[in-house]
């Protein structure tokens, strides 16, 4: 490996990857050796700590170094760490190993990757680590809201032998270790390297950063990209990664280089700005772009964020130079008109105009079919941009009825489907409350249980239906709030998702009747009987609410069609 680049984090290159003979030795020894299922986050740890990118670690951290970089960001020799990188098992797993055992670590389908050598087991306090490392207990926060709610309850710390890297099969040409990374740089001449670490895709201001930040740094620059999706509602990497390889094209020949970087990201700001740039340092940069707001959660609008928005920069600088990797800080850019430029906020000139585009802005745009402006994004990236997130009136969606039996659910989603299938353009299937209990939940009862697991069936076959670009109708009667938001997530993930309450109240079912159910159940013949002997939620997020005693099933229907026209779900007929 050339001596000519940046040394490592800690002096060497840590690769944690057992030789041939050792390979077979633990292979053939983790027959009979407790397993590990590893989870999707301690897949990509274990990748780096193997590869080296995690560089000077040997292994999941013990207590000592666990809580030394809980504590003050130092393991116990007193290297920079700013994250913890533990392995946490549930209790029945922890409570069997002991120390200077061997534990493989297996992937999902058991294919086994590296084994680890028992050190320690402990029972971390959560909370706290929560708060020294995040700042914050605040569930709101998606890394607080894993360390709380998604940990298994016991660490275990320990040297890691490792025998396979995990296998990808996306995008492999763009896929480097640090050695790879650090052979690529040398190959092409690089004695230095900014690092740009993003996860979000790359339009104009992006470009001109990195092209300013490779310029101060007369530097190459690595287009970094983290492939994880970190929060839910960023774009999927598949999406991003063909903007990143369309942007490529704005940087000078042979100064620029793509490579994704498989991590687990936290969202801890300012600490994890240092840690991103120690992955960085062990891939071979020497100088790293710290933006604002670097490596936060993105919040509501409105909603003030979890960091400063430049605590990231400022905690960076006081360890810069023990650190070794040089920080590239900057403020945010904006459009100035006149110029037809990007500048910092902080270099704008008096009395020219200036733009910019939040997110949310793109996003309405997106949905709304609407121009993407040059001077937001490139033509490329807005085309790539428009495949992922065509307009709302050609995408998938599901209406959701919900209501007590009788209310009329079924009727409105008939009449609606006529309605939809005479307007054309996109598949669509009812998933009626009695149709799905015939086909889909033959055995299922109707306590709480068998309800919830119908609807989240329901929930489920619909975000396969609004992923393939039709339309589901749901029409059952949902009693629970919590499984109909869980559906609300879930579908909303692909497409739009309407919840319809059917509110006729419970005198008018009743009178109905005319299934003969309500006089059944008054009877005590049929038991767990919404409204009358079971508990129904009224939804408090309805975005349409219709009580259908004085109204016909068409004009029930009308209003929830002019709803989907009102919000962009129904195109106009000529296209
Ligand atoms: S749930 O709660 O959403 O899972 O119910 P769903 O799948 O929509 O099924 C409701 C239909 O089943 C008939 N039925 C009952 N409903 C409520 N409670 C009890 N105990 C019950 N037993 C049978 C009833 O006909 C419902 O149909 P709809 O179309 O709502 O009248």
């Amino acid at each position: 490996m050339s001596k000519r680049l940046i040394p490592p984090h800690g002096g060497e290159l840590k690769e944690l990857m057992a030789s041939g003979s050792r390979v077979l030795e633990l292979k053939e020894g983790s027959r009979d050796w407790p397993s590990w299922g590893l989870t999707d986050r301690q897949m990509r740890d274990l990748e780096l700590l193997m590869n080296g990118g995690f560089s000077p670690l040997a292994g999941f951290m013990d207590r000592e170094d666990y809580e030394g970089v809980r504590d003050g960001m130092r393991l116990r020799d007193g290297t920079l760490w700013p994250i913890p990188i533990t392995l946490d098992l549930p209790e029945e797993v922890a409570c069997d190993l002991k120390a200077g055992q061997p534990l493989a670590l297996r992937d999902p389908e058991g294919v086994l990757l590296a084994v680890l050598t028992v050190g320690d087991v402990w029972e971390p306090d959560l909370r706290d680590e929560a708060q020294k490392v995040y700042g914050t207990t605040n569930p709101d926060h998606p890394g607080v809201d894993y360390v709380l709610h998604q940990t298994n309850p016991f660490f275990v710390g320990g040297r890691i032998e490792g025998v396979q890297l995990p296998v990808h099969y996306d995008f492999k040409r763009d896929r480097h270790t640090p050695r790879q990374l650090r052979e690529a740089f040398a190959r092409l001449g690089w004695r230095t390297g900014v690092g740009f670490h993003t996860r979000n895709p790359m339009h104009r201001a992006q470009v001109e950063l990195t092209l300013r930040a490779a310029r101060k740094a007369q530097a190459n620059l690595l287009i970094n990209p983290v492939v994880r999706m970190t929060q839910s509602g960023d774009l999927d990497h598949y999406t991003r990664i063909r903007c990143y390889e369309a942007v490529l094209s704005q940087y000078p020949p042979f100064t620029a280089k793509l490579s994704l970087l498989d991590m687990a990201s936290r969202l801890a700001g300012p600490r994890e700005a240092i840690w991103h740039a120690i992955i960085r340092k062990n891939h071979g940069c020497t100088h790293f772009i710290v933006g604002q707001d670097h490596a936060s959660p993105v919040t509501e609008p409105g909603v003030d964020g979890f960091y400063g928005l430049y605590e990231a920069q400022e905690l960076f600088a006081e360890h810069e130079e023990e650190l070794g990797i040089t920080m590239l800080p900057f403020r945010m850019l904006v459009y100035v008109k006149e110029k037809d430029q990007y500048l910092p906020v902080d270099e704008i000139p008096e009395g020219v105009t200036t733009w910019s585009m939040s997110a949310t802005e793109l996003k309405v745009r997106l949905d709304e079919g609407r121009e993407i402006p040059d001077w937001f994004t490139l033509s490329d990236v807005a085309k790539e941009l428009r495949r992922r997130h065509p307009p709302r009136a050609r995408k998938g969606f599901t209406v959701f009825f919900t209501g007590l039996s009788g209310s009329g659910k079924s009727t409105i989603a008939n009449v609606l489907r006529t309605k939809l299938l005479e307007a054309g353009g996109r598949s669509v299937t009812l998933l009626d409350g009695d149709i799905v209990r015939r086909n889909l939940s033959s055995e299922l009862g109707f306590s709480k249980e068998h309800r919830d697991l119908n609807i989240l069936r329901i929930g489920f076959v619909a975000s396969e239906i609004t992923k393939g670009g039709g339309i589901a109708l749901c029409a059952p009667i949902a009693p629970y709030a919590h499984v109909r938001k869980q559906n609300r997530e879930l579908v909303s993930q692909y497409g739009g998702y309407v919840l319809v309450h059917v509110s006729t109240p419970l005198e008018v079912c009743e009178a109905r009747d005319r299934k003969g159910l309500y006089a059944k159940a008054k009877a005590g013949i049929i038991k767990e009987f919404t409204g009358i002997s079971d508990p129904y939620e009224v939804p408090r997020d309805a975005d349409v609410v219709i009580d259908t005693t004085d109204l016909t099933p068409e004009e029930a229907a009308q209003q929830v069609y002019l709803f989907l026209e009102k919000d962009g779900y129904i195109g106009p007929a000529s296209q």
